[in-house]
């Protein structure tokens, strides 16, 4: 028998590969015009990323035991409006008037590559081709869903409240609030979506939907802790960029050793909400999340 380990990255190699090839689907082609905006989008999609918010749609989708026999199946659009949401996300997340990132996923950022402008756009671009996607699932739910985790009260909310963090004290409640809506909710999304889609009981919705919340702060406190303690070749963005952005960061507030016990405990308590059984690909990705070294 493979170890589970094995069989992890074995799956989320597979969910990446399919992910890959619904958004270069999905994606305007660069023979269309406007050409360089097209390409701008194809170039930060592309880019690769660890794919996770699919992921964890599809695995919730899986869990919940939605149909994954063919093609054209609803789960497939979410999947790539998730991908192009988070990469609109990253794109304006490092231009200079954000975080004034110059590396991501390994490549020069957007803007970097085809100026601020085009940037800009192509996050605008991302975030348009994302919700003509979701609408193409035939559920208003997820629609709403999505809306509703990005906007003012969840992604962009966390965003300004990040911003405005810069250079100040902050305490361990504050720090948490930012990170849950900055990350948290998009993650926490991504599960409901899958889950919504596969036609999940409003018990395994509300269950599903603490996992992600729970994951999806776990994740953000792992990519500061990654900040200070990674290897920038393995993260493919430079690292000791929130201190020298004086962000509020979680181990800022709480220091390293309480970030990587309050990671793992999230983590923990992420997976017990969980039903048991075998090869359950939800409590896999959560100690996927727990490990990650990118
Ligand atoms: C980075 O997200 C931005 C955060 C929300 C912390 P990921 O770590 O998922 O980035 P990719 O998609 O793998 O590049
Ligand atoms: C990004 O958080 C959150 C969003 C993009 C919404 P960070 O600013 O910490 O992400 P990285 O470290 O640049 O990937
Ligand atoms: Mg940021
Ligand atoms: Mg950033
Ligand atoms: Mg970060």
């Amino acid at each position: 028998m493979p170890s589970k380990a094995v069989d992890t990255g074995k799956y989320l190699k597979q969910v990446q590969a399919r992910t890959d090839k619904l958004l270069d689907r999905y994606l305007p082609g660069v023979d269309v015009p406007p050409h360089l905006l097209h390409e701008a989008m194809r170039y930060s999609v592309m880019a690769g990323g660890k794919r996770l918010r699919p992921i964890l749609a599809w695995a919730a989708y899986q869990y919940c035991g939605g149909d994954t026999e063919g093609d054209d199946l609803a789960i497939h659009y979410a999947m790539a409006a998730l991908e192009m949401v988070h990469t609109y996300s990253l794109i304006h997340d490092d231009l200079p008037c954000m975080d004034d990132d110059d590396l991501r996923r390994g490549m020069p950022t957007c803007h970097k590559k085809y100026g601020e402008a085009v940037a800009v756009l192509a996050g605008d671009a991302l975030h348009d081709v994302a919700f003509n996607l979701m609408a193409s699932t035939g559920s208003t739910a997820v629609v709403v869903e999505l809306a509703h985790a990005i906007g003012t009260d969840g992604m962009l909310g966390g965003q300004v409240a990040d911003i405005q963090a810069e250079g100040r004290d902050v305490d361990r409640e504050e720090i948490i609030d930012i990170h849950r809506r900055k990350t948290g909710a998009l993650i926490r999304c991504s599960v409901r979506v899958g889950a919504i889609l596969a036609g999940a009981s409003a018990d395994t919705l509300e269950k599903l939907s603490t996992y992600g919340a729970r994951i999806g702060l776990a994740f953000q406190i792992i990519d500061d802790i990654l900040d200070i303690e990674g290897d920038q070749s393995l993260l493919g963005k430079a690292v000791g960029a929130d201190c020298k952005k004086q962000k509020a960061t979680y181990p800022g507030v709480v220091g390293l050793n309480q970030a990587h016990d309050d990671a793992a405990e999230l983590i923990a308590q992420a997976k017990a909400v969980l039903d048991e059984y075998d090869d359950n690909m939800l409590v896999h990705i959560a100690d996927y999340i727990a490990q990650r070294r990118n």
